[in-house]
């Protein structure tokens, strides 16, 4: 009902808002015997925290987690996971501008009429802060897949409009912007830096692979491989549109462009994305997400109050001027959540 769990044999349910005690996330379906620690999450929670350059919010979220359950001398069990964030560094009444208007783009106006209560601070369950929860449960996630041999990867292709026109790997992390060209990238930051001086934002594209699933993942025909993905990535605040494999662009190709050839050493190109039929073809997973520019700026913009009457409102605080950067181990942690999820209830199959 309530639409705060993901998944089937392998679960999440986040809980928790970005101006209340804590946030978190409770993981079912987990193999028991898995080594874990809590610093093997860490890492991927450090990755997504606030206030890592420049572009990025100032605001201070520490996200120092804590496994309260579903751990044995190091190891899973097999229980439920319970990981806790207490929250620090909120300033509640860095929203009491707001508390009685609806910023544009943001979710205060469609949550009111949702819910009927107005909770001005923060974002609530709307905020970036929710998606600390899921990388939370996507280094889970990870674990289990890195353990099979599945790699997940995404990163900054494009930032208001400047482009990546090569492909480096390695420079990824090495970049505030974690874009994949790490010339375009000092670009990137410029035009970044320069729209937040002039209180304004901008969106980009993030694009995700994923590496080493075998052949025949997927549920078909509602719970397809590309529908949970899509599913799974539209579900994080900003994305606002996904393709796989050659996406959009397969709109305007000939069949005879399009299809990926068959050989006995495998396909020979893959405009499929590695998903036909809703089901993994074994080759490389590609897809891409369009983030849009995040709506809290700085400029006046014409908006309503709770009363119906016309104001213009400022929103002055501490946020992402581009959410691409923060954005990256998000959909990483969802996509593992995904594949998982999928790899578990494929092996269910055949009992
Ligand atoms: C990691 C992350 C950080 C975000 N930071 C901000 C932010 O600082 N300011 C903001 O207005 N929106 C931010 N957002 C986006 C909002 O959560 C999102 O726009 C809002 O929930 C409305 O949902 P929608 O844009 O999908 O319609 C962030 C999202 C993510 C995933």
């Amino acid at each position: 009902m309530a639409g705060n769990t993901y998944g089937n044999s392998f679960k999440i349910t986040t809980f928790g808002e970005s101006h209340g005690e804590a946030v978190g996330v409770i993981v079912d379906g987990v193999t028991p015997g898995i080594e874990l620690d809590e610093q093997y999450i860490q890492t991927q929670m450090d990755r997504r925290k606030p206030g890592q350059s420049s572009v990025t919010t100032p605001r201070k979220e520490y996200d120092v987690i804590r496994i309260l359950s579903g751990m044995f001398e190091g190891k899973t069990t097999g229980t439920p996971l319970f990981i806790m964030l207490h929250n620090t560094d909120m300033k509640p009444e860095a929203y009491n501008d707001i508390q009685n208007s609806f910023r544009p783009g943001h979710a205060d106006f469609t949550y009111l009429k949702k819910y009927g209560i107005r909770d001005h601070r923060g974002s609530g369950r709307a905020s970036g802060r929710e998606t600390a929860a899921r990388v939370a449960g996507g280094a889970v996630a990870r674990k289990l897949l890195e353990d099979r041999g599945i790699s997940v990867l995404a990163y900054t292709k494009e930032i208001g409009g400047i482009k990546c026109e090569t492909y480096i790997e390695d420079q990824i992390e090495k970049n505030a912007v974690r874009a994949c060209d790490p010339e375009a990238a000092l670009r990137m930051i410029e035009k970044i830096e320069h729209l937040a001086s002039m209180g304004d934002s901008c969106g980009g594209i993030v694009e995700c692979r994923i590496r080493g699933v075998l052949p025949g993942i997927g549920e078909p025909v509602f719970d397809k491989l590309d529908a949970e993905l899509a599913k799974a990535m539209l579900s994080i605040g900003a994305v606002k549109g996904i393709e796989f494999g050659a996406g959009f662009a397969a709109a305007v190709m000939l069949g005879s462009e399009h299809n990926d050839e068959m050989s006995k050493s495998g396909f020979l190109s893959n405009n499929a994305g590695g998903i036909v039929g809703g089901i993994s073809t074994g080759e490389e997973i590609v897809f891409r997400l369009a983030v849009k520019p995040t709506s809290s700026i700085s400029l006046p913009q014409h908006t309503i109050d709770i009363h119906g009457q016309e104001k213009m409102i400022e929103t002055i605080g501490r946020h992402d001027p581009c959410i691409c950067p923060r954005i990256i181990p998000v959909v990483e942690a969802m996509a593992c959540i995904v594949v998982e999820d999928l790899i578990k209830r494929q092996a269910a199959m055949f009992g």
